[in-house]
C-alpha cells in the first residue's frame, strides 16, 4: 500500500519563542525501505525544550536543523515495512522520526519497544527520555541521598515530575516549584510532595523557598535557570549540589538573566554541574529497569499532555515556553 509522508519543515529561525510561523507543512510519497531500513507510521512525537536550540540562529551542542528540513524529533512509531533484521511489521519502535507521519528510518537507529515492560504511553512518559534525564541527573550528577531536601523547579513538567518522584522513592523531602494553581494542585494532591511553591503567585520566590525548606536545600534540580536558580542559591545547605538540567526561562531571551547570588553558593561549598542525558546512553538499560520496577510497583506516574495532530506540532512547541503544557508534552500523529 502506498503511503504519504506528511512532514513539518523548518521555514524560518525564531528569534524568540518558536511558533507556527516558523514552520510549513508538506507531503511526499513515503519512501520504501532500502536494505537495513524500516518504513514506520509515527504515533507519539516528543516535544522538547531543546528543539528551540536546534532551530535558533546561535549554534548549539548539536547540528542545527536546516531551513527546509523536516523538524528533528524523537518519536514512537509502528513498523509498516521492514528490511531491517529483527524488526517486523507491527513492531513498535522508538527512533528519530522527526515531525513526519511516515518516515523511513535506519533499523540500527531505532529501538524495539518491549511492551511487556510498559505501554507505548509509558514509553513516551515514565520510561522515556525525560525520565532518563531525571534519573541520571539526580543519581549521578546530584548524588541524591536518603534524607536530603530536594528542590525541583519545573516540577509539573516531563522531567520535573519524575525527578520529584525519584526523590520520594529515595526517602527525600521533596519540594516542587511550578507555575499556576492546576499544576501546583497536581503536585500536592496527586504526587503528594512535601511542599509546593507557585512561583507565578509568589512575589518573593527566595522567601517562599526559605519557608518551604527551613533546613535548607541539599539538591536543587534546576529545570529553569534565571531568577529561580538565583533564589535557590540563597537556600543551599553546606555541600549542596545543583543539577543544572535546563534553563528554559532563558530560551530565546535577548538579555540573559545575570546570576547574582554566587557568594552564597561559594560559602556553602556547593557544586553545580550540567549534563546531557545522551552522555549516559550506555546505561539507559539500567535506568529503564529501575524506572520500570517502580512503575510496576505504582510508585511512578507521568501525566502526559497529548496534543492531537501532526499539524499542531508547532503550536505544541510554543506551549513549552508559555507553560501551556501540563505534563510530558507529546503530539499524537494518529489523532
Ligand atoms: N540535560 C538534559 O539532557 C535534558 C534533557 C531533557 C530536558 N532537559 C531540560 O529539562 C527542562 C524540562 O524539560 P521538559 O521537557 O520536562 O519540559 P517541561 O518541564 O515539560 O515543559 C517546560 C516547562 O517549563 C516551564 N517554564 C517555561 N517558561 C518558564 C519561565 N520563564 N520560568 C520558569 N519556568 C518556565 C513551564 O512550566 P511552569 O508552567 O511550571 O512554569 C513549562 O511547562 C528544560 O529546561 C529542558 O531543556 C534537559
Amino acid at each position: 500500500m502506498a503511503h504519504t509522508n506528511h512532514r513539518i519543515l523548518l521555514a524560518a529561525r525564531p528569534a524568540g519563542i518558536p511558533g507556527p510561523e516558523h514552520f510549513q507543512a508538506d507531503a511526499e510519497p513515503a519512501r520504501p525501505p532500502g536494505p537495513g531500513e524500516v518504513l514506520v507510521a509515527t504515533r507519539y512525537i516528543s516535544i522538547d525544550p531543546a528543539m528551540r536550540s536546534w532551530i535558533g540562529a546561535a549554534p548549539g551542542y548539536v547540528r542545527q536543523v536546516g531551513i527546509g528540513e523536516p523538524m528533528r524529533a524523537g518519536g514512537i512509531a509502528q513498523v509498516l515495512e521492514s528490511r531491517a533484521s529483527g524488526l517486523q511489521p507491527g513492531d513498535w519502535v522508538q527512533g528519530r522520526t522527526g515531525w513526519q507521519s511516515h518516515p523511513t528510518l535506519r533499523g540500527d537507529q531505532t529501538q524495539a519497544l518491549d511492551l511487556s515492560v510498559g505501554s507505548i504511553e509509558d514509553w513516551a512518559g515514565p520510561l522515556g527520555t525525560s525520565a532518563l534525564t531525571a534519573y541520571f541527573g539526580l543519581r549521578d550528577v546530584g548524588s541524591l541521598r536518603p534524607g536530603d531536601t530536594l528542590l525541583v523547579s519545573g516540577a509539573a513538567g516531563g522531567v520535573g515530575q519524575i525527578a520529584a518522584q525519584i526523590g520520594q522513592i529515595e526517602a527525600c523531602r521533596v519540594v516542587g516549584i511550578a507555575g499556576g494553581t492546576d499544576k501546583c494542585r497536581y503536585l500536592s494532591d496527586t504526587l503528594k510532595l512535601d511542599a509546593v511553591i507557585d512561583y507565578k503567585a509568589e512575589p518573593d520566590i527566595a522567601a517562599a523557598i526559605r519557608r518551604a525548606c527551613p533546613e535548607g536545600v541539599d539538591v536543587y534540580f534546576d529545570n529553569v535557570g534565571g531568577p529561580t536558580l538565583d533564589a535557590a542559591l540563597l537556600a543551599l545547605r553546606m555541600g549542596a549540589r545543583i543539577v543544572s538540567c535546563g534553563r528554559i526561562s532563558q530560551a530565546g531571551t535577548a538579555e540573559p538573566y545575570g546570576i547574582r547570588n554566587l557568594s552564597a553558593f561559594s560559602g556553602k561549598r556547593a557544586r553545580m554541574q550540567s549534563f546531557l542525558v545522551f552522555d549516559y546512553h550506555d546505561r539507559y538499560q539500567e535506568a529503564r529497569a529501575w524506572l520500570a520496577y517502580h512503575l510496576r510497583a505504582g510508585r511512578l506516574r507521568q501525566r502526559l499532555h497529548v496534543v492531537k495532530g501532526l499539524d499542531r506540532a508547532p503550536d505544541a512547541l510554543a506551549m513549552l515556553f508559555t507553560g501551556g503544557n501540563t505534563g510530558k508534552l507529546v503530539v499524537d500523529a494518529w489523532a
